[in-house]
């Protein structure tokens, strides 16, 4: 079987999609860095897919992935009991209403601060404005301490673990870089911590940072200093990496002014919900997620070896026109009539809050909605550039940054 590594890193989210076409609908098998592939795709698959009796996560990544993206030991890797007591903390901590509200209210007071020098400003990036908001606010929030001198480096740190983890040369180089140095702030601090506070079980105190500090695994042990680092940066990079979604939700305004009246005016928050679920949907982000077979599986009339590296199309599902009529039109009233079908929408995943799923979707949505009622009230000109947001590229945006001038400092 042909290897589709280059073709993968050639044509982006296009790839998956593509195959899938030319094998008429079939599940797609091929190989990926020499490794036997079979990608699944549907709601039925999302439920397969999650199912843990069928995929196991540890050694199913690349090592190139979890150097720059997740960690080593981070919650992504792990399978069975393991797993489910580390997702327990980030379920526990990330999906509290008070605590998503908290953040975006965070968010929306970072960006009215910022946006006063925005408006000194004869031109603002948006992606670099909106990392250095999301930086600030999840930093604060999550209790981990920044002095202002070290935002710009340390929202280019988190953005760049992300923009690299799918590249190679010297994107890939930067994120390993930046995952370095982040990993070894966050141990210094989780070092100094536990030192103040004896044992460390005292003080969990209930900010994010003091709680993964203070977590005990099954067996009673605290994380290694290092591993509560990364499943800190767990919770701070991919809140950073809403950027993407920032700047994606403008290049949605611009392309649909029509959309900023029902931001700003009444019922403006259901609408603004139903724009980020649109946001999340639409634009590409994640393209796929892996895990290997657990043991020799069937799926749809099709054997699966053991050890086979199984992908869930998640861009694909999005864009499925079975499943989202008219899936390239920008159109948040699919989700004014409540909640998405389950295992339709897998922007950041699906199946089980105890699985895999992205634990971090109520902050996405939160603050993706709170980033859209911001900027649909904010007024600005969008300058001229180029705008296309190019396929192959993983992760994708608008190559400019999205730049914008003439920002007002009053509403
Ligand atoms: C897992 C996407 C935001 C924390 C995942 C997965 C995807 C994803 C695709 C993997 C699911 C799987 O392995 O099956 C995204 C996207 C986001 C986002 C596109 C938007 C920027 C967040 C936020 C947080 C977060 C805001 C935390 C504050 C996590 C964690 C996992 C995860 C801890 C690992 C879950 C596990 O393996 O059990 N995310 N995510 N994510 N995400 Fe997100």
């Amino acid at each position: 079987m042909v290897d589709s590594t280059l073709p993968l890193l050639l044509r982006g989210y296009a790839w998956l999609p593509d195959r899938r076409r030319r094998s008429g609908g079939a599940p797609v098998r091929t190989r990926l860095l020499g490794r036997r592939v079979i990608a699944l795709h549907g709601p039925a698959a999302v439920r397969y897919f999650y199912d843990e009796r069928h995929i196991h996560r540890h050694d199913a990544l690349p090592q190139p992935v979890i150097d720059t993206l997740f960690g080593r030991g981070a919650v992504h890797t792990l399978d069975g009991e393991r797993h489910r007591q580390r997702k327990a903390l980030f379920n526990t901590l990330l999906k509290e209403p008070a605590r998503v509200r908290d953040l975006a209210e965070r968010v929306e007071r970072e960006a009215e601060r910022a946006r006063q020098e925005w408006a000194r400003s004869d031109r603002v990036v948006l992606f670099d404005a909106m990392a250095a908001v999301l930086t600030r606010a999840v930093h604060a929030w999550a209790g981990v301490p920044l002095p202002e001198g070290a935002v710009p480096r340390t929202a280019r740190d988190l953005v760049a673990m992300v923009d690299g983890f799918a590249a190679v040369g010297p994107r890939h180089l930067a994120a390993r870089r930046a995952r370095g140095r982040q990993e070894k702030r966050l141990a210094a601090l989780v070092e100094k911590a536990r030192e103040h506070s004896g044992d460390g079980v005292e003080e969990t105190g209930r900010t994010v940072f003091r709680t993964i500090a203070a977590h005990r695994e099954a067996d009673g042990a605290l994380l290694a200093p290092h591993t509560a680092a990364v499943e800190v940066l767990n919770v701070l990079r991919p809140t950073v990496a809403i950027t993407w979604f920032a700047v994606f939700a403008a290049h949605a305004l611009h392309r649909h002014p029509g959309h900023r009246a029902a931001l700003t005016g009444e019922d403006a928050t259901a609408y603004a919900v139903a724009f980020a679920q649109e946001v999340r949907r639409f634009y590409p982000f994640a393209p796929f997620v892996g895990g290997l077979a657990a043991e020799r599986l069937r799926w749809a009339g099709h054997t699966i070896r053991p050890g086979t590296l199984v992908l869930l199309d998640l861009y694909g599902l999005d864009h499925d026109p079975d499943v989202w009529p008219d899936p390239y039109r920008f159109d948040p009233s699919r989700f004014l009539n409540g909640p998405p079908v389950a295992d339709a929408l897998v922007p950041q995943g699906g199946g089980p809050a105890d699985g895999h799923r992205c634990p971090g979707e109520d902050v996405t949505v939160t603050v993706v909605a709170t980033v859209a009622r911001f900027l649909a009230r904010l007024p600005y000109d969008v300058v001229e550039q180029d705008l296309r947001i190019p396929l192959r590229r993983v992760p994708t945006s608008p190559r400019s940054g999205f730049v914008i001038s003439g920002v007002g400092a009053e509403a």
